[in-house]
Formats: C-alpha cells, structure tokens, sequence
C-alpha cells in the first residue's frame, strides 16, 4: 500500500461515494448546519467601504489590532465564507473537524482579504501609480479583482508553469500579466525590478503587514462561528495566512495551538523555523505554497509565536484533494488540501481535538483535478489493470470477458500483447483496464479468473 494511503480506510463507505452505484450516501458539511455567522454574509460584488486606512511604517510587523481593523475595512468587500463541521471527516479521523471554505471566496481564494486591505490602504496617489505583484496565482486574482472595482491599474508577474486557469482569470479582471521565471522567487525578482521610484507599488502576496493583517481575519471568522475550537491548521507557503492567523487567532485565545503545512518538496518556512539550510525543491501538485523562503515580517511573526509546521507528502495532498471532493462535494486545489493532509499524516497530532482547517482555495486546473481523481481511483481499488494469458484461438477472449462480466466488473479497456511477452505462440497477454468496488472486488475477479483457467494477476506499475 502506498504510504499516503495508509490512514484512510478505502472500504469504508463514507470516503467511497465516487464508486458507482456506492453504498451510504453521507452529507457533506454544507448539510450538517451552519453556525450563525456574527455578521450578515458580504457578497464579492458589493461596493467597498471607502475606508482607508493609515501610513503603515516600513519594517514594522501587524499586531491583533491590525487584524481587527482589516476585518472591519474588508468586510463588505469579501465573502464571509461558510465555516462547517464535518460530521464524516470527524468520523473518519477520528479528530473533530471544522472546515473553513474560503475556496468560496468570488476568486476562489483567501488571498482577496489582504490584497483588499492593502488595497484599501492606498493613498489617492499611491492609487493613481497602480500595482505590481509576484504571484503563483491566487494573490494574483484577488488583487486583479478588487483593483479593477476600485479603478486601480494592476500589473502582475507569475511563474511560466503556473496554472492556465489562473492566467486566465486574472487577466479577465483586466490585469496586465507577465510571465516570467520557472519559480515564484524568480517571478519575485522581476517584479521587484519593475517597481521603481514612481513606478507601480508592490503588493507582495505575503511579506506585507497589511497582507499579513488582511489574511488574519481568516482565523477572527473561524473562531466567531466556533469559539472552542482547539487546533487551527493552514496552508504555508511565503507565510502571510499562518502569521495572520496566529496574531489573530492568539490575540483571541492566548492557548490556541496554531499548526502551518508545508509539503516535503516545498519546505522552506519548516526549515527556516529548525534553522536548516534551504533544500533542493522538486515537484508538487500544491503550487500555490512552492515559495522556497519564507518573508522577514512572517518568520518574524511565526518564530515569535513558536508556531510549528509539519511536512506532508504528495500523496497526501493527492488523497486529500480526493476525499474533500467525495465527502464535501467541494473543489480545493493542492494547497488547501495541505491541512486535511496533515490531519490524515500526523493522526496521532489531532486525535480526539477539535480541529478548524482552512480550505484556502479552489483554483485547481481541471486537468490536474482528472488525474487526482483517476490516480485516486487505481489507489483504492476503483479502477484496476489486470494482466490475463489466454490461449491464441478464437473464442477465447469472449469467453474471458464473460468471466469478468459476471463478477460484475465493467471492462473500460483492453489491449492485447502478441509481441512482447515472453509466453509461448500459442499464448497471448491480454491487459484489462477494469472499473472495480474495491480492492475485494478485484481480488474477486482474479480469483473468478484463475479458477476458469485463466492465470491473472493484478498489473498497475
Ligand atoms: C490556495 C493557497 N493556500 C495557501 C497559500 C499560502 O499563503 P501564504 O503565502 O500566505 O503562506 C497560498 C498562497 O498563494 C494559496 O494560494
């Protein structure tokens, strides 16, 4: 079994829903009651207040009241995102879990709460100058978006391999977009380049007290719809949503523990809290936390606090994209799966707590999406290759499918093998692609299989 499968129990009903024909239906969090929210929920399309807030002095960090005072200039101006339980999470990890959909922000992101805030804290000149921001592509939208409402001209760099979704819909808010560099740092550099003296202003995504300040009101909603919430957990990349919600969810609840998730191949605030070396970065699914460093006001902020981040596998992210789509009925791109991957990892962590974690968006290109769900599909059983050798006559693969059909498993490819295979003339592999339960279905078939005659072995490498 693969590693990051180990702590999710595939032959339970509850994480099967996507298997046709499944057995319990179970709701999603949507349908187990939603706390009331202490204020009425803003829509994205509503006017801004035109609130502005004051000249902040460079270099210094937020604090609570920042946070505070974000929530209060935002708050028409983003969504105030549903904030759940889920009754089948909790019952599946044994940890009791609150969910926060911020994938249900108008951009599909948190990103919009401090790009709005520092936004909203332009002077009329500053305005007049527009903005530029580095981006992986969430604080991209958000900026894009809340700057087209309020007349502001945005410029934004993005790595070349990030989404195409992303780039899209960014440049519907009429934003101007560069790409430029294979990662964010890259894309950082140009941007920084681009805003000089009476240039543009840079917003950066993370390393901004606004930001940092905007992205806390995240945790201020969180604990308003449930105050006894023990653990909140967030995403991690440069480090502005966790330092946001530390300073706010801190100020609320001086003992709250506070966890940031990082992937294994995008380490860099993990390390940088130990004191480690930048590592060599690989792959992920999670692009909108490959930051490879943390900024200086959110390690700051962090460090202070003692916050801690765990590490998680791609698996895990896979899994956790995978089981918030079958449980939930909801969309989150790799990123915000890093919370409930972390859940899933690090059980023992969270056993028997009550646990918020931040759904910090959505944006997950549908290409990307399809392999999750179909990788996911092969690692629980759901979708098989099997290898059968049949005799080289006519007749003997209909009679192979008829030993199939009647266990009751949908044939979705076949592929014969003359050639490369080592057996006799007279023999020939035949390769089934096959839509199975679960992994006893599959055993099932084999086994159907191998008393008709036929040698069959399971085959997904
Ligand atoms: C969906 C998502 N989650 C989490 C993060 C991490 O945010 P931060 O860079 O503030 O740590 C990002 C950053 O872009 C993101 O897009």
């Amino acid at each position: 079994m693969c590693s990051h499968a180990r702590n999710i129990d595939h032959h339970d009903p509850r994480v099967t829903a996507l298997a046709p024909g499944a057995g319990p239906t179970f709701r999603p969090a949507a349908a187990t009651g939603r706390p009331p929210a202490p204020t009425p929920p803003g829509t994205a399309a509503r006017r801004v207040a035109n609130f502005r807030a004051g000249p902040y002095p460079s270099g210094v960090g937020p604090s609570f009241e920042d946070v505070k005072a974000a929530a209060a200039v935002i708050q028409s101006g983003v969504a105030y995102s549903p904030c759940l339980a889920s009754q089948t999470l909790s019952e599946v990890l044994g940890t009791s879990v609150v969910l926060k959909f911020e994938n249900h922000q108008f951009t599909a992101s948190f990103k919009e709460r401090g790009a709005l805030n520092a936004l909203l804290a332009l002077s009329a000149g500053e305005r007049r100058r527009g903005v530029i921001a580095p981006s992986a592509g969430n604080h991209a939208q958000g900026l894009a978006y809340h700057a087209e409402r309020l007349g502001i001209a945005c410029t934004l760099v993005m790595p070349r391999f990030t989404p195409n979704v992303k780039v899209m819909q960014t440049q519907a808010f009429g934003a101007k977009v560069i790409l430029q560099g294979e990662t964010f740092d890259e894309a950082e550099a140009h941007a920084r380049s681009l805003a000089r003296e009476n240039g543009p202003l840079l917003i950066h995504p993370y390393d901004d007290p606004r930001v940092i300040a905007g992205q806390g009101t995240v945790a201020l909603e969180m604990l308003a719809a449930f105050p006894d919430l023990e653990v909140l957990v967030a995403p991690v990349g440069g480090g502005g949503l966790l330092a946001g919600m530390v300073l706010a969810a801190r100020g609320l609840r001086p003992d709250i523990t506070l966890y940031g998730v990082q992937t294994r191949s995008y380490p860099g605030v993990h390390r940088a809290l130990h004191g480690l070396p930048d590592e060599v970065t690989a792959p992920t699914i999670a692009e909108g936390i490959a930051v490879k460093r943390p900024g200086d006001l959110t390690l700051a902020v962090l460090k202070k606090a003692q916050t801690e981040v765990l590490l998680v596998e791609e698996g895990d992210l896979e899994e956790a994209v995978l089981l918030l789509l079958e449980v939930e009925k909801t969309v989150v791109e790799g990123a915000a799966a890093a919370p409930l991957a972390a859940v899933m990892h690090h059980r023992a962590l969270f056993s028997g707590k009550k646990v918020g974690l931040v759904l910090s968006g959505g944006n997950i290109d549908p290409m990307l999406l399809g392999a999750v769900i179909e990788r996911g599909m092969v690692r629980s059983g759901r979708l098989v290759r099997i290898r059968v050798e049949v005799r080289d006559l006519p007749g003997a693969l209909s009679e192979v499918t008829e030993v199939i059909g009647n266990t009751n498993a949908n044939i979705q490819e076949v592929q014969h093998q003359r050639a490369f295979t080592d057996l006799p003339l007279q023999t020939t592999e035949v390769d089934f692609v096959l839509r199975t339960r679960d992994q006893s279905h599959v055993a099932e078939v084999l086994q159907a299989l191998r008393t008709a005659g036929y040698p069959a072995d399971q085959h997904n490498g």
